[in-house]
């Protein structure tokens, strides 16, 4: 049977779900959230049918790749059953984890013959010290061992870098340069205010993706813009002679909603049609209150409906309530 479409308001094609499976992380990166984060008590958090339904029911209307998220996907018990589980759901065609990479070396070969598509490792440094700044959490090693290894499987590998002025910009070439042999894509991302406390950060030497791509020109000076992947959230290059390629990801310029497939479901159950917004959708409560899966399918038409054309509409249809929450339950 071929997938249904779904398209937005905008008439952009949606496609793709982000779904937090846990707010919990073993890591404390500043950007993302508070080190007295305060987490959600378990009885909040979708439990694993719960999100297989929401997987299902979405699957049913278009959704066809899916990304598991969270916090650390892999603190959550029983996350490759689950995985094992929507996997064989006929509309889902792609699933791709982000990961902050601890805890994923012993799951290599099941990831293989699961078919995953692809593994984003979150990772801001090859240092072993400003990692350690950056995560409060001495897993430097444990990390760059299960990347390697990654890059060795047939699973495609990428990097996730956020880039945050006075704290890792002198990882910006290394983490390029890592790019030289092996066939890995390292994307440099706009820091955002999701990190529990708000716009603390907004500095006159603030990263945004231009003087990222300029950094790169100091040691690449024949930083070749590549063609983007439909609906990519990086903008891609080429550096001669390397395996691999570089992005940036404008996540706070927001240049790339005009093209944006992707809605998300945080930790807690809520649909989010952008990621500025302040959630749209109590999935959760509607779950636990026995709605239909047709009720269920008709309230995420009338959100996807009524989608903010871009972050930034998102963001004023907040009524003034400023970004503040942690990205470890939103999911990235
Ligand atoms: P691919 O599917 O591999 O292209 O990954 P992705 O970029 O969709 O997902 P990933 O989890 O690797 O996210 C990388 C960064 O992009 C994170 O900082 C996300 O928060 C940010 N990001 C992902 N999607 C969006 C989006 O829709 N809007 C904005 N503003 N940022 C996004
Ligand atoms: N700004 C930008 N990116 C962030 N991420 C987490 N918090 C932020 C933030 N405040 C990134 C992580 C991960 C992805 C899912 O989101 O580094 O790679
Ligand atoms: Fe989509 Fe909102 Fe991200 Fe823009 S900011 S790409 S509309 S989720």
């Amino acid at each position: 049977m071929s997938a249904p479409s779904l398209y937005d308001n905008h008439g952009r094609k949606i496609n793709y779900l982000r779904l937090a499976v846990t707010d919990r992380c073993n890591l404390r990166c500043f950007y993302c959230m508070p080190e007295n984060i305060c987490y959600s008590a378990k009885e909040n958090l979708l439990t694993f049918s719960e999100m297989y339904r929401i997987v299902r029911v979405m699957s049913e209307m278009g959704i066809e790749k899916l990304r598991i998220t969270g916090g650390e996907p892999f603190l959550r018990k029983g996350i490759m059953e689950f995985m094992h589980r929507v996997n064989a759901l006929e509309g889902i065609r792609q699933i791709h984890i982000t990961t902050n990479g601890t805890l994923i070396s012993d799951k290599i070969p099941k990831l293989v013959k699961l078919g995953i598509q692809s593994v984003n490792f979150s990772l801001d440094s090859l240092d072993r010290e400003r990692f350690f700044e950056i995560t409060k959490r001495d897993e430097f090693e444990k990390v760059k061992d299960a990347l390697y290894q990654f890059i060795e499987s047939d699973i495609t590998t990428k990097v996730n870098m956020v880039v945050m002025s006075g704290r890792n910009e002198q990882d910006i070439i290394p983490m390029a340069l890592l790019t030289k042999d092996r066939p890995i894509s390292v994307r440099y991302i706009e820091e955002m205010p999701f990190n529990g406390e708000g716009n603390r950060y907004m500095k006159t030497d603030y990263f945004n993706f231009e003087k990222i791509i300029e950094t790169l020109k100091t040691a690449f000076p024949d930083l070749r813009k590549i063609p983007d992947p439909p609906a990519s959230t990086s903008l891609n290059y080429a550096i001669p002679g390397h395996a691999g390629t570089v992005g940036v990801i404008p996540a706070f310029s927001r240049t790339f909603c005009g093209t944006c497939n992707r809605i998300r479901v945080t930790a807690e159950g809520t649909l989010k049609t952008c990621l500025y917004d302040n959630g749209v959708l109590n999935i959760r409560d509607a779950l636990r209150n026995n709605i239909s899966d047709n009720e269920l399918k008709n309230s995420f038409l009338t959100t996807f409906n009524q989608r903010a054309k871009d972050g930034f509409e998102a963001e004023q249809q907040r009524e003034g309530l400023p970004v503040t929450e942690s990205m470890s339950t939103i999911g990235g």
